[in-house]
């Protein structure tokens, strides 16, 4: 009896990654708020982080802290010795570091070159994808301080990553070794994606300060404490029940009470009647729009809107 044939080996699969051993010699430029604590946990997942760039007294300050015993370097030298390069410096100065770090010649074939900014793609590491670097766009959904304090809240975070295809698998690796969980984010949307998080975390900071003000200018001792509670069940709310978590006086419609927050606001604090107004009617369309508020509800509150505007502008 013949045995049944052996099943005829397929075209050798090769993993992205498979040129790249499972614990990185990782680079680090620079340590600021990011790079020092993305190479901190990178460290503790059990990859070698070799250098790091840190020129000011911060950045020096950070590397001791969280990177104890990692080489300081030149960009150029921390490029050299790595397999994987994070490349965490200001936007604005990415595209200069990049293009140093490729016309250097620091830059190898195969060598990952990952940024951490979430407003680029993949278009500002063309100079290192043209010396055969593999790059990466890797953002954490974050705010960082710098300190150890970042590490724990790593765990489950998003990253908004964009990447080659044949890359994909390195990139999976890399974020599951940090805690976290991929979003993947196509080049053309990268500024979007960027200017949903930055409206969401940055401007609800200034919301919050500016909240906190007027309670103080309202005379209140506390205002954080008697934000806490309310401002963390809305935040939970919006995020669980999205537009049906909505309360107040524009989802009822309360137009006199509108009326007298922007009177008493143009007296006085002028300079938050733009944006109380603006989130007002944002707020009025999202709530008609999901049915909280029945348009001929919101007729009069509307009006009150459009009166303050058209005062705000003239
Ligand atoms: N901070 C956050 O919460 C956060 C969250 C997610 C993503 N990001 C992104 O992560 C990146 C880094 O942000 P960060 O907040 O970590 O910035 P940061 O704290 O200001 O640190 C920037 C680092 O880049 C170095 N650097 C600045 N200009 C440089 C240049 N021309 N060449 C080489 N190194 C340079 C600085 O070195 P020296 O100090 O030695 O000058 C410093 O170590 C940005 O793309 C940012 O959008 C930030």
């Amino acid at each position: 009896m013949s045995a049944s044939p052996r099943p005829r080996p397929g075209p050798a699969v090769r993993p992205a990654d498979a040129a790249l051993p499972r614990d990185l010699t990782v680079g680090v430029i620079g340590a600021g708020r990011v790079g020092a604590v993305l190479g901190a946990a990178l460290a503790a997942a059990g990859h070698r982080v070799v250098a790091a760039a840190a020129v000011s007294g911060a950045s020096r300050a950070r590397l001791a802290l969280l990177l104890p015993g990692v080489a300081r370097r030149s960009a150029t030298g921390v490029a050299r010795c790595a397999d994987l390069l994070i490349v965490a410096v200001p936007d604005d100065a990415l595209a200069g570091v990049v293009a140093g770090l490729a016309g250097s010649g620091a830059l190898r074939p195969g060598q990952v070159v990952a940024h951490t900014s979430g407003a680029h793609g993949l278009a500002v590491l063309a100079p290192a994808a043209e010396v055969g670097a593999r790059p990466l766009a890797l953002h954490p959904a974050m705010t960082f301080t710098g300190t150890p304090d970042d590490l724990p809240r790593l765990a489950g975070i998003s990253y908004g990553v964009t990447a080659p295809a044949e890359l994909r698998p390195l990139a999976a690796r890399l974020v599951a070794d940090l805690g976290g969980v991929p979003e993947w984010v196509a080049e053309t949307d990268r500024p979007l994606y960027h200017a949903a998080l930055a409206h969401g975390a940055n401007h609800l900071v200034t919301l919050v300060n500016e909240a906190a003000d007027r309670l103080r200018d309202a005379g209140v001792g506390q205002p954080e404490k008697v934000l806490a509670p309310l401002l963390r069940a809305a935040l939970e709310n919006a995020l669980r029940l999205g537009d049906d978590a909505l309360t107040g006086p524009v989802s009822r419609g309360d137009a006199g009470t509108v009326e007298r927050h922007l009177a008493r606001l143009g007296e006085v604090a002028p300079e938050s009647v733009a944006p109380y107004l603006a989130l007002a009617r944002r707020t009025a369309d999202r709530a008609i729009a999901a049915g909280r508020l029945r348009p001929v509800d919101a007729e009069s509150l509307l009006g009150v809107l459009a009166g303050s505007s058209r005062e705000v502008a003239a």
